[in-house]
């Protein structure tokens, strides 16, 4: 892939919705192109990030505050974006990452109820103007990603949250993908998973040109 600079591509939606397993196939995809990336994900993403993300993650005792909450999710993301992502964009590697800023509009702005302006102050602070080229929304009803999510085992703090605040995430990122059509590709992720597949390559392909696909 000559005719792109590396792009940094995220995956988004509720828990369920498939990120993960839609991640792996687009690698698959970049694999088959030749393009040569780093896979990563959010919160964490390298060892010191990684520590916040048990913090914000595990259950205790002691729950944090939405703005620890908030001010955490951002802590572990300038250790990721400034020792782990940037840097691979610098040498030309493209960045597959799950999850990112969006969902911190989504979890702790939609689901918590915090303030937009300040995950907007801590944006520009941590990235100023630094945001994906890419990101895959996938959109699912609650319902059906917590099912699936429950299927695959156990739940987060986070993710044990009720159907509401989920509800929430979900029309906060659908309000995110009306408004940033050009960065943000929603994916109807009620399909199967080849079919989804299937939709999310093509967009792709013809997003970057690529030539090759999979398998
Ligand atoms: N399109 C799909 N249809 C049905 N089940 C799916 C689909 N995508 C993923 N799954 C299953 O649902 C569960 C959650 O998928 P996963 O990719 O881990 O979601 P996420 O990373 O968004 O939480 C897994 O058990 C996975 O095999
Ligand atoms: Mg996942």
């Amino acid at each position: 892939m000559k005719n792109h600079k590396a792009q940094f591509i995220t995956l988004e939606g509720v828990e369920g919705a498939g990120k993960s397993t839609q991640k792996q196939a687009l690698c698959q995809l970049l694999d088959a192109n030749g393009i040569r990336y780093i896979e990563t994900r959010e919160p964490g993403g390298t060892p010191y990030a990684e520590e916040i993300r048990a913090l914000l993650l595990d259950s205790s005792d002691e729950i944090p505050q939405a703005k620890t909450e908030l001010l955490l999710m951002f802590a572990a993301r300038a250790q990721h974006l400034e020792t782990k992502i940037l840097p691979a964009l610098e040498r030309d590697l493209w960045v597959v990452c799950d999850r990112f800023t969006d969902a911190t509009y989504a979890y702790q702005g939609g689901g918590r109820g915090l303030p937009g302006g300040w995950i907007q102050t801590l944006e520009k602070l941590v990235q100023d103007e630094r945001v994906p080229d890419v990101t895959l929304f996938f959109d699912v009803p609650v319902e059906i990603g917590l099912t699936r999510a429950h299927r695959r085992g156990n739940l987060d703090r986070i993710e044990s949250e009720d159907i509401e605040f989920f509800e929430r995430v979900r029309r906060t990122y659908q309000q995110i993908a009306t408004r940033d059509s050009g960065r943000v590709i929603t994916l109807d992720a009620t399909v199967d998973v080849e079919l989804l597949t299937e939709e999310m390559t093509s967009r792709l392909m013809s997003r970057w040109g690529l030539k090759c696909r999979p398998g």
